[in-house]
């Protein structure tokens, strides 16, 4: 299109409606936040966002679709800090998580929880390391694939303990629930935006959580810091991101709607009902999250590589 026409176009963005890809299933936590944020920013921007779920090799089969979408602000990607540990993870992306997009914002920070099925034999942390390692061959965690959070704690988990256990990989740790509460699979780790209120309503067993200091929603809940794992934190950040080239125009109005949807009451409230919270708004700028993913990628590489872990 001839600049003027591209500048209209940029203007009158969006006059149609957008969609929204989350890398994985339905019913799990990345949708939990995306279907919140998407609802908000359309509002805001007087257009349908749609969440599109597409699912498998932990969140990279999403990522890459939106890479390589057209770069006319239709097409986003919420994915988490999966963006960030693919890179090391994959030998071969089709993508590459810094050039291949524009990011937009950084939206929540999340916690996650060590859970278990209801009737798992371990009444702490103790114990379920314990039995963890005395029935290593029969144990049974479940992940979102190779680059979701819940296969990034459990290879933290696995290498603190010294024990490989059996994964049940799911397209997301919506339908990995599923089968934890029907106690086909014995445990995992899991997002709060997720377990929160299965573990409330006592339908999971909690451990642990992975954030530094206690969660404010469950407070009786140890860190596994203090539980037994010093130093094992990890905070699921999520990020928007649209694909490299489109225009800052059509940037700038979607990081503004995004703004907008993280101060949000509704927002707010459902984020905070999930043991999480937007970010503050100094974070939620594009260049914030294009710094952020770069030294998440830095920090995570050495990490991985000494686990070990890659797929070819
Ligand atoms: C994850 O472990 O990354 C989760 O599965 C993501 C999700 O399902 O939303």
């Amino acid at each position: 299109a001839s600049l003027g026409s591209a500048v209209a176009q940029a203007q009158d963005f969006p006059t149609k409606t957008i969609t929204m890809v989350v890398p994985f299933a339905a019913g799990g936590p990345t949708d939990t936040v995306a279907r919140l944020v998407a609802q908000s920013m359309g509002i805001k921007l007087k257009q349908t966002i749609i969440v599109e779920n597409v699912g498998g090799a932990g969140g990279t089969i999403g990522a890459a679709r939106v890479a390589k979408a057209a770069p006319d602000g239709y097409t986003l990607l919420l994915h988490h800090i999966g963006q960030a540990t693919a890179p090391a993870l994959y030998r071969k992306l089709s993508y590459n998580a810094n050039d291949s997009f524009e990011p937009i914002g950084l939206v929540t920070d999340v916690p996650m929880t060590l859970v278990a099925r209801k009737d798992f034999p371990a009444k702490d942390f103790k114990e379920l390391l314990a039995y963890v390692k005395a029935n290593k061959s029969k144990v049974t965690y479940a992940n979102a694939g190779l680059g979701s959070a819940s296969h990034l704690c459990g290879m933290l988990f696995m290498t603190a303990i010294d024990t490989d256990l059996t994964t049940v990989p799911y397209k997301g740790t919506g339908p990995a629930m599923n089968d934890l509460l029907g106690g086909q699979v014995d445990f995992m780790c899991d997002q709060t935006t997720n377990t929160t209120s299965q573990i409330k309503s006592g339908k999971i067993k909690v451990y642990g959580v992975t954030t530094k200091a206690r969660l404010a929603s469950m407070p009786d809940v140890p860190t596994l810091n203090e539980a037994g794992l010093p130093g094992f934190e990890i905070n699921v950040w999520h990020g928007v991101y649209a694909p490299r080239g489109t225009p800052k125009a059509i940037v700038d109005t979607l990081a503004g709607a995004l703004q907008v949807a993280l101060k949000d009451p509704m927002v707010k409230q459902r984020f905070a009902d999930l043991g999480t919270e937007p970010v503050a708004e100094s974070r939620a700028r594009p260049e914030a999250l294009r710094t952020y993913l770069k030294t998440e990628i830095e920090r995570w590489a050495p990490i991985i590589s000494k686990a070990g872990v890659y797929a070819e």
